[in-house]
């Protein structure tokens, strides 16, 4: 249920790039957060050398249960002299992946100021302690906003009050309606020093570890009462219930940062390199009632068609139709629970989108019928790449000429020229999705290629 509810979520709110599912005895929560997606790797290694600092710094390092330290050596290249470099403490281990530099119990932020604008809500700022960077430009002032958004929902953001930084945008969450009817000091906790927050009563505890904040390096650690983790955006799920045994796990649809590490404790460690920390937790008694909160917030899913969840078969490259008629009745024939064909993009003219080869699937406008006929369904696959070059016999391309007299195509950085790329058809432009104009195109020209080869859906390929 959980993996189809994140599929769901990522369909409707695309920009929302992070999430974990913890569940424990009677409790469940979801804590889900806006990490926004960066693109700049960590420099693999980077040493900083702040000396003033790191002459009067002293770590504060007790021992702790391994599987509670907080990697403070993410890069790679540790050794003990640039550890402590960072202000942190340096204990080589045998066991695999427990971490030989971690975080002390003295670095971090302190809490400056605390006010209570409601019952429902607590300001913070927050100042950083004395402390070596981990790679620099650490923001000194930080602030924190709480609230109880609804008896069941604890909003809390974490951001630098004196520079704006990114926000993922919240233009899905248009029904914000908050209904509080808890007090928020009845379920957040915060700890002056080291800064720490915790929702009582989860086991979602922060004061594990530090939070870092840098200009390109955020990270939050928070205990968790349970091994039961469930969801953590979009990667292959070998399982459903994560492995906490130090599992790294990339966010959303890029394999690097920002992620999410699983550790022991049991934990989890949030990292990125930009934006804002944003969570928002949602209590429940049972998984049901807590994606009732989730949904509460963001909306309802789109229930997909009921055949989209059948029997499905794609390949590239079947050469013409016929064989794609033949494979067709080929697996009718034996009975092959079968309820959908696809075409891959060999069903075009040269690989451009809205079109079709007149000659190899010279029949495709009516092969949606020809499924039809016995229940099946159809599919087509088209890459959003549009071919810059003219058609068979030098026709004019009309999906691109349009499109660019829309100014329908992403542009370099002066706002004007497309940008060219290359991909299936040879060169193309990007349509631009953000603009109305394109989104305006893009609806024109799939119309007119829909009265064209009709069919039931569209695969498109994400990637360029
Ligand atoms: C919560 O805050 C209110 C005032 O806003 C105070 O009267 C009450 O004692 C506090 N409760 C707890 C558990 O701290
Ligand atoms: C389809 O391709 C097959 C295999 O290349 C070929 O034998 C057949 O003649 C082709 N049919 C049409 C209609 O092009």
């Amino acid at each position: 249920m959980l993996g189809a509810f994140a599929k769901s979520r990522l369909s409707l709110l695309d920009s929302f790039p992070f999430q974990i599912l913890f569940q424990s005895h009677s409790t469940l929560l979801l804590v889900y957060s806006f990490i926004l997606l960066n693109l700049i790797p960590i420099p693999p290694f980077c040493i900083v050398l702040f000396s003033e600092i790191t002459d009067t710094f002293v770590p504060t390092c007790p021992s702790m249960p391994l599987g509670e330290r907080v990697d403070c050596f993410p890069d790679s290249g540790a050794s003990q002299e640039i550890c402590q470099e960072r202000g942190c403490c340096w204990s080589p281990r045998d066991e695999s992946n427990v971490p030989w530099c971690f975080f002390p119990t003295n670095y971090g932020y302190t809490v400056e100021s605390q006010e209570t604008p409601n019952s429902y809500a607590i300001k913070a700022k927050l100042t950083r302690m004395e402390s070596p960077p981990l790679f620099g430009q650490h923001i000194k002032e930080l602030a924190i906003d709480a609230e109880m958004q609804t008896k069941n929902r604890l909003r809390f953001k974490i951001y630098d009050p004196n520079n704006k930084r990114f926000e993922v945008p919240h233009e899905h969450i248009l029904s914000l309606n908050p209904t509080p009817s808890s007090p928020i000091n009845n379920t957040l906790q915060i700890t002056q020093k080291p800064f720490g927050l915790t929702p009582k009563g989860m086991g979602f505890d922060t004061r594990m570890a530090p939070i870092v904040f840098e200009d390109q390096y955020i990270q939050l650690s928070a205990k968790l009462p349970s091994h039961n983790i469930y969801g953590l955006g979009e990667h292959v799920h070998r399982q459903y219930r994560h492995d906490t045994n130090w599992r790294t796990w990339p966010i959303f649809t890029r394999d690097a940062f920002p992620n999410g590490v699983n550790t022991p404790a049991p934990a989890v460690t949030y990292r990125t390199i930009g934006g804002v920390l944003d969570f928002y937790i949602f209590f429940g008694d049972t998984p049901e009632q807590v994606v009732h909160e989730f949904l509460e917030l963001i909306g309802k899913p789109v229930i997909p068609a009921y055949w989209s969840l059948g029997f499905q078969l794609s390949r590239w490259n079947y050469g013409n139709l016929s064989i794609v008629k033949e494979t067709v009745e080929r697996n009718r024939a034996v009975d092959l629970p079968y309820d959908i064909q696809y075409t891959d993009i060999d069903y075009m003219e040269d690989k451009k989108d809205f079109t079709y080869d007149k000659v190899k699937f010279a029949e495709l406008p009516q092969f949606a019928e020809f499924l039809h006929e016995k229940g099946q369904k159809y599919i087509l696959i088209l890459d959003p790449a549009i071919a810059t070059s003219k058609r068979v016999g030098d026709a004019l391309y009309e999906s691109y000429d349009r499109g660019t007299a829309k100014n329908a195509w992403v542009t370099e950085a002066d706002g004007v020229t497309p940008l060219i790329g290359e991909v299936w058809p040879g060169e193309a432009v990007f349509p631009d999705y953000t603009s109305q104009a394109c989104i305006d195109w893009w609806v024109d020209e799939y119309e007119r290629f829909y009265r064209e080869v009709k069919h039931d859906a569209l695969w498109i390929v994400s990637q360029f």
